[in-house]
């Protein structure tokens, strides 16, 4: 039977590499001890040399095998990923070699090793080499470098089970089920063996099915199957209901080899008419991420992998993401499968096309990915053109031929940013960057393509506006309302299948792109996963839940002219009361004429006078109506600018109702704003069914506290290290973060753990976070703070999965 065993513990790593390090007996005084998933260099948030982590460096690990195991067996390791390319020696020999930082590989160890110690060491080459994609030419990210995913190492029977691929139909009871089961014979061993399928699902056994399997010469002989598997319920956004497959090899009834994976039952389809998900039709709202992190690059174990996809659905309500430009964790495609999150996977490359080897290790990663991920239901188009790149049909003939080969039951699409683009894919996957703000959110389809094909926004915004968690308000309200106008015209244009924007999170890059600090600001949450304003474009859309965000903190003077003109409510509920000083002074409704199409459109508010001009001013309600157009006016246009309409319709009602310029100017500065004018605690309630179901007070306030939370408090030693994140929230006397604190907060980690990143660190946009990585088992003491706002001591724990 086969036995899979991490293999994360225990490396030594070097940042260099010589020939002579590959030797069984080579010096390990030069090695730090690691534990994968594992950075060949930890680099600071930003400003620093990108090129720093592109070296060649070494690992090593010695491998116990006991003699019992080794009988009869193979051995092999799995590397998940390696950037970005890869050497394996065992025990002073070549075992394999591979290319690609992106897509996982096994390297077969069998004959090299032997029983008792066995020495692995690995050449890890991060540079950017141009023979493997992406690189060749620029990129907007970094790739990093290191053994930065996991590894496994199994110990296999002669003959295993080298691949079970199940495709399903529908049928009127359930789903019919084919199969196609590879083994590995690679000895060509001869053996009479019987293979049994068995599909497990919530309530247990579903259907099993056996059939012959017999082993000749063929290294890697196919058999097909089918059986029927009635009564399985659809995977589905709201219930991502899995089921497992369990393939046997039987000998005389005895199992001599076991493989299992997880896979969900649906219908998907991309339409000329739009995305179709189990016969209903699904306007896809979705953002593109990048698997990067603050210090450590790529290397983060599941737990971070599997926030990114919980944030995505549970906080940011999306319901599709496009791992852009590259496979991703499994972990993170698991968490997605899990919790119902549809996904575009696509190979990994950057507007670049290379030489012909270049173009075969692109196809080799097409292949790589699909025949990883394939079975997961979250999965719904494959991305078979490099991001962005110009149109090459040969090598898009063949990756569409290849994808379509290995998985026929998923459609293609070729991410371009052109138009007109030879179509080769079964969408018409396009970035759409034409959003200036003043102009249409989105091309039109026919300004495109003239191709009948699905069509997909695959990603809009981005360079086009990148904004900073710590940018001017106004910036932050205008990112928000960019990444609205996009998807209102994606709601309201029906071939359009969906919109996914650039991007989830800021992330590093080169030098080309970016700010100039090798960081492109392009997220709605930040590095730390912390959200920007433009995060409740997308959290207000969510059905789920209750959600209510305002775009202005009701400063006046953070404002141009210290003018509160227009407030967003980015919320789910149904209407928003504001009041000022605890009295009411209007209830309005969601913003249906310019944001009719979206789920929730925002609430817009330009009214914060109410009918205060009559209770407060005596004025009558002619009168109050008439000043209240005049000072809306002046907020829009300025009073040096108001065009003639408004100039006429100001005199008439100052002249009708007795007021001067300075009554006027003086409503203005106690109703409106003025320089020096206080500002004044605003509430704005939610209600739904006209009951307040959420509350937030903006207004004047100064430093409350430092709030300190950890977003679990048990860490888990399992497969490798965990890590936790604990997120540093400035926080003022109204419960929010407070936008433009600096301040610098000190963090110690004692214990079972160790912090990730520098230890002194300053609140970007009033807010940060740290992740720490358990060291073992045992208690973790962090404490964190600054002198000014005081010290918070945690006590967390980490355990073992036993
Ligand atoms: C696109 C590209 C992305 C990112 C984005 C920034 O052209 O595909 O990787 O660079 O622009 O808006």
């Amino acid at each position: 039977m086969r036995t899979r065993t991490p293999l994360n513990d225990g490396w030594l790593f070097r940042p260099d590499f010589d020939d002579a390090l590959v030797a069984p007996d080579a010096a390990e005084d030069g090695f730090a001890r690691v534990r994968l998933p594992h950075t060949n260099l930890e680099l600071p948030f930003n400003n620093f040399d990108e090129t720093a982590s592109a070296f060649v460096s070494c690992y090593r690990r010695h491998v116990h095998l006991d003699a019992a195991a080794l009988a009869g067996s193979r051995v092999r390791l799995c590397f998940e990923g390696v950037m970005a390319a890869a050497t394996v020696f065992c025990n002073g020999r070549l075992a394999g070699e591979h290319l690609g930082g992106y897509t996982g590989f096994d390297v077969e160890l069998t004959g090299l090793v032997t029983a008792g110690d066995n020495v692995v060491v690995v050449a890890v080459d991060s540079t950017e080499r141009p023979d493997i994609p992406p690189f060749g030419g620029v990129i907007d990210y970094l790739t990093y470098g290191g053994i930065y995913r996991e590894v496994q190492l199994e110990i296999l029977p002669e003959a295993f089970i080298a691949d079970l691929c199940v495709r399903s139909a529908p049928t009127g009871r359930g789903r019919s089920l084919s199969l196609v089961l590879t083994v590995d014979n690679a000895p060509r061993t001869a053996a009479d063996l019987v293979a049994e399928v068995a599909l497990t699902g919530p309530d247990g056994d579903v259907a099993s099915h056996r059939f012959p399997v017999r082993l000749g010469e063929d290294p890697s002989p196919s058999f097909e199957a089918g059986f029927e598997a009635p009564g399985v319920q659809l995977w589905d956004l709201d219930s991502p209901v899995l089921y497992t497959v369990v393939t046997m090899l039987l000998a005389d009834g005895e199992p001599v080899d076991v493989h299992s994976f997880r896979t969900g039952f649906r219908d998907a389809a991309f339409t000329p008419d739009g995305f179709v998900l189990n016969g209903r039709p699904l306007k896809l709202r979705g953002l593109n991420r990048h698997q990067s992190y603050p210090y450590v690059g790529y290397a983060m174990p599941r737990r971070a992998q599997r926030a990114d996809a919980e944030i995505l659905k549970g906080e940011l309500g999306v319901n599709i993401v496009r791992t852009s430009h590259y496979p991703q964790s499994r972990h993170f495609l698991d968490a997605c499968d899990e919790l119902g999150l549809l996904v575009f996977e696509e190979l990994p490359g950057w507007q670049h096309i290379g030489d012909a080897g270049w173009q075969a290790n692109a196809l080799a990663d097409v292949e790589a990915m699909i025949r990883r991920d394939r079975h997961r239901p979250s999965v719904v188009l494959w991305g078979v053109r490099i991001n962005e790149s110009a149109d090459d049909d040969a090598f898009y003939a063949a990756s569409n031929a290849l994808a379509h080969r290995i998985d026929p039951t998923r459609q293609t699409g070729g991410v371009r940013n052109f138009e007109n683009s030879h179509l080769l894919e079964d969408v018409y996957t396009y970035n759409d960057f034409a959003h200036r703000g003043d102009n249409e959110p989105l091309k039109t389809k026919a300004a495109v393509t003239s191709h009948a094909a699905p069509y997909l926004v695959t990603e809009h915004n981005g360079h086009m506006f990148p904004t900073k968690k710590f940018d001017t308000e106004e910036r932050r309200t205008e990112h928000a309302l960019r990444h609205l106008r996009v998807l209102e015209q994606a709601y309201a244009t029906p071939g359009v299948a969906g919109a996914i924007g650039w991007s989830m999170t800021d992330y590093n890059t080169h030098a080309e792109f970016g700010s100039g600090d090798r960081v492109c600001y392009h997220g709605v949450l930040d590095a730390f996963r912390l959200p920007k304003d433009a995060a409740a474009a997308y959290a207000s859309q969510a059905d789920d839940g209750v959600y209510l965000a305002v775009s202005s903190r009701m400063n006046p003077g953070e404002l141009d002219e210290a003018k509160i003109g227009r407030v967003y409510v980015f919320t789910n509920c149904e209407a928003v009361r504001l009041s000022l000083g605890g009295e009411v002074i209007g209830t309005h409704l969601p913003d249906r004429t310019r944001f009719g199409h979206l789920p929730h459109p925002p609430v817009v508010i330009d009214d914060f006078i109410g009918d205060r001009l009559v209770r407060e001013q005596g004025l009558s309600p002619a009168a109050a109506a008439g000043v209240k157009r005049l000072l809306a006016a002046v907020v829009r246009y300025g009073d040096k600018a108001l065009p003639l309409r408004h100039q006429a319709d100001g005199g008439l009602t100052m002249l009708r109702h007795g007021l001067s310029r300075d009554d006027v100017v003086a409503l203005y500065n106690r109703y409106v704003s003025g320089w020096g004018t206080p500002s004044r605690e605003y509430t704005f309630e939610g209600l739904v069914g006209g009951e307040v179901v959420c509350s937030t007070t903006l207004g004047p306030s100064h430093s409350a506290a430092l709030v300190v939370e950890p977003d679990v408090t048990s860490l888990v030693e399992d497969e490798t290290y965990d890590v936790c994140r604990i997120v540093v929230r400035h926080v003022d006397t109204l419960g929010h973060d407070l936008p433009y604190s600096t301040e610098a907060v000190t963090v110690e980690v004692d214990g079972a753990a160790s912090l990730i990143g520098p230890a002194v660190l300053p609140l970007l946009g009033g807010s940060t976070a740290f992740w720490i990585r358990s060291d073992g088992v045992g208690p973790i003491s962090i404490s964190v703070g600054s002198q000014r706002l005081g010290r918070h001591r945690l006590t967390l724990q980490s355990t073992g999965n036993g």
